[in-house]
């Protein structure tokens, strides 16, 4: 295959492996921004996002997760039981890292006697060294409001996540970021981030149909339009069909 110089003034696009999602934002995601992942419970956030990973590994990309709510043990089990992608093997491969912040040493800082503002910012330090020794090309962070919900003034929120969010594209890294609905606050997160994707649960006649959106995508046409997102044992997938006819 013949290589085509890129070009320096444009993006490059990043192919997010979940099917028929690529096609709505003009080819995949911009390498090296920050994207965010919106909803509520169970609707296939931690999905969405480790299928990208696991699809860029599978493309020869390195990938870290990092883990702020779940242990690595039951995400990795998760996986496993659903799709039968096996994140031990990569993990033994060396092509995917995972950063467990629940793990006890770490989880030492999640202390209540420390003040939630410095907790992020010792946060942002270990995701920028971690980035720093592992060098890898996509990285996801799962359910970040879990964090962030301690936070109390907006405007500290605010400027926590524009850092984190520098630091990650400053590293050159593609970055799914999931933001759970639970706090009402996911819209701090999803204005310092480059796209956004909402994805939720519609109630149609007696029927839960799975749904996506893109809202925002900077640098990108995106596609005006509902879909529905189909969750099978190979993974998630978008579908041409839209939930309301
Ligand atoms: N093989 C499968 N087929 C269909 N649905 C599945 C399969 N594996 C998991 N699911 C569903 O996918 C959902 C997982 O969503 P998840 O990404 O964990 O949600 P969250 O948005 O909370 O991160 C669960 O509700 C689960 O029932
Ligand atoms: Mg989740």
């Amino acid at each position: 295959m013949v290589e085509v110089a890129e070009d320096p003034k444009r993006y490059v696009r990043v192919k997010s492996g979940v099917p028929g999602f690529d096609e709505l934002v003009s080819g995949g995601f911009n390498r090296g921004t920050v994207n965010t992942i919106t909803g509520g419970s169970g609707t296939g956030k931690t999905v969405f996002a480790t299928q990208f990973i696991y699809q860029g590994v599978l493309a020869g990309e390195k990938g870290m997760i990092i883990t702020p709510s779940e242990s690595a043990g039951s995400l990795k089990k998760e996986i496993f039981s659903s799709f039968n992608w096996d994140l031990w093997k990569l993990e033994e491969e060396k092509k995917l890292v995972i950063v467990d912040v629940t793990d006890p040493i770490l989880r030492l800082q999640k202390s209540i006697d420390l003040d939630p503002v410095d907790f992020l910012i010792n946060f942002r330090k270990l995701v920028d060294r971690k980035i720093g020794e592992e060098k890898p090309k996509r990285v996801f962070i799962d359910d970040l409001m879990a964090f962030f919900h301690a936070v109390e003034a907006p405007f500290k929120m605010r400027s926590i996540a524009d850092d984190l969010f520098n630091s990650l594209r400053a590293a050159g890294v593609t970055s799914v970021i999931t933001i759970g609905t639970a706090f009402g606050m996911n819209q701090i997160l999803e204005y310092g981030a480059d796209s956004c994707t909402i994805i939720s649960r519609e109630k149609i006649g007696n029927n839960l149909v799975r749904s996506i959106y893109i809202m925002k995508m900077r640098g990108s046409r995106i596609a005006n339009t509902i879909r529905v997102l189909d969750i099978s044992d190979q993974g998630l997938a978008v579908t041409s069909l839209s939930p309301y006819p």
